[in-house]
């Protein structure tokens, strides 16, 4: 049921990629299409909510966790760095929708035939469930505080001790000691994932938000890789090495399928989700031995 519904996503995306014009070309050029607008200007509390409709239902791991107010204030942060406030407004609304559609894919506690539909559930967690593992690596960067757990948190989790080390040192925040914090502080939360959203994940690679916003132009040997600007690329960024380089991943659909419906929410359309919203032809970035 899920797989055949998402698959027509696919395919609707893949013929996107055809018809589409230029991915945002008009802001490419600079300023003259900028807005001066904040995020809280265009989305609104009840965007938020329309966007995560059963978050706070008592089957939800994290009700009554996440709301637009720390939203807006951690975004805040952001803000003057571009994070959805790049652009006109149709640039800052897809930028927001392909965040969210990751924070979504990543927090989902929804099913195919889930009230409300499958793409309804994002941040219903707030934390991996029962981890298996402590999720530490030897790193004399940022060493594990014995006895700490590294697993999975946030709205777009951390897993690793050298991944909350690097965000931590970035918020100003010792997430080595207190990776927990993301798990209690939805404000904190929220900060650790725009910051991974706005910082190239690895180096040599262009940020999530350097794709969404035109800003990275693929070079001839990302292009003879068949890797192009859209919302596949941040596919490949995040979670590249699982999801991309075979064709209709299902968890690549369920990140796409999720970006069109809230293009759609967010008033911008699913026809204007731009060109190469899929990764399943290109070539994975990275593998889990490249180390960043
Ligand atoms: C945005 O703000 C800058 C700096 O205050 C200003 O120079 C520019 O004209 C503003 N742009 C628009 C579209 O309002
Ligand atoms: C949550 O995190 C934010 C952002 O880092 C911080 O300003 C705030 O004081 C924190 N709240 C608590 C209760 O620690
Ligand atoms: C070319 O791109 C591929 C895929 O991103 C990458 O694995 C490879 O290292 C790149 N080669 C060079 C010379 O940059």
């Amino acid at each position: 049921m899920r797989t055949t519904g998402c698959t027509i996503f696919f395919l609707v995306a893949l013929c996107l990629v055809s018809t589409a014009s230029a991915f945002n070309a008009f802001c490419k050029e600079g300023k003259k299409c900028e807005t001066n607008k904040t995020i809280a200007q265009i989305f609104s509390e009840q965007d938020f909510d329309t966007l995560f409709p059963q978050r706070n239902l008592p089957i939800a791991h994290a009700a009554g966790f996440w709301n637009h107010y720390e939203f807006i204030q951690a975004a805040a942060m952001f803000e003057p760095l571009g994070f959805a406030t790049t652009g006109d407004e149709i640039m800052q609304r897809t930028e927001l929708a392909a965040f969210l559609a990751h924070v979504a894919h990543e927090t989902t506690c929804g099913w195919s035939v889930a009230p409300k539909g499958p793409f309804a559930w994002g941040l219903c967690y707030k934390e991996e469930l029962s981890p298996d593992s402590l999720y530490c690596e030897p790193s004399d960067v940022y060493p594990c505080v014995p006895g700490i757990s590294y697993h999975g948190r946030g709205a777009m989790p951390v897993y690793w001790n050298y991944n909350y080390g690097k965000l931590g040192k970035y918020l100003k925040k010792d997430l080595l000691h207190r990776p927990d914090w993301l798990a209690s502080n939805a404000t904190l939360a929220f900060q650790a994932a725009i910051a991974t959203w706005m910082l190239p994940v690895r180096p040599k690679q262009p940020s999530c938000h350097d794709v969404m916003t035109g800003k990275w132009v693929p070079s001839k040997n990302d292009t003879a890789n068949s890797i192009y600007p859209g919302f596949g690329m941040t596919i490949n960024i995040l979670n590249g090495f699982v999801e991309c380089g075979h064709g209709d991943d299902i968890r690549m659909i369920d990140r796409i399928s999720h970006y069109l419906l809230f293009l759609d929410l967010l008033g911008v359309g699913r026809d204007n989700a731009g060109p190469y919203t899929g990764c399943g032809l290109q070539k994975m970035l990275y593998t889990p031995f490249d180390k960043s």
